[in-house]
């Protein structure tokens, strides 16, 4: 681990105190910890940003496998991107739903347009892109 220097953050009572409700809810046991992790988070965001950055992330969706042709759909276009897809998970919630979890990764903007392909696919209830990155550019 790197050697650790210490600055001094200028705040407001009000914004602290908010803070440290937000973090402790969180589970953070101290301040640094938690502004390490926002600095991190926004350069993940930041990476996301950039066209040339290299990124992971998670699609997840929900679906009902009777949508006529929504498995058809998702894996044509995982077949499609599949230079992005790394790996995948499927559940069988119950009867008729299913819950999938595809691992991506590649440039920003192919993973990003991937990932609204397959949320946007017709009979995905609920989908969602959380976002990453590989960790060797996050000190
Ligand atoms: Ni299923």
């Amino acid at each position: 681990m790197k050697e650790l220097r210490r600055i001094g953050v200028a705040i407001n009572d009000d914004l602290l105190g908010k803070f440290d409700k937000l973090i402790a809810g969180r589970g953070y046991t101290n301040r640094s910890e938690a502004f390490r992790d926002l600095i991190r988070n926004e350069m993940v965001q930041e990476a996301w940003k950039s066209a040339d950055s290299e990124v992971f992330g998670t699609v997840t969706l929900v679906y009902d496998h009777h949508t006529r042709l929504i498995m058809d759909k998702l894996t044509e276009l995982q077949h499609q991107y599949h230079s992005a897809v790394l790996s995948s998970l499927h559940v069988h919630l119950d009867h008729d739903n299913c819950l999938e979890v595809i691992l991506v990764r590649g440039k920003a903007p192919l993973v990003q347009k991937l990932s609204n392909a397959l949320i946007a696919a017709k009979g995905v209830k609920h989908g969602r892109l959380t976002v990453t990155a590989s960790g060797h550019d996050l000190p």
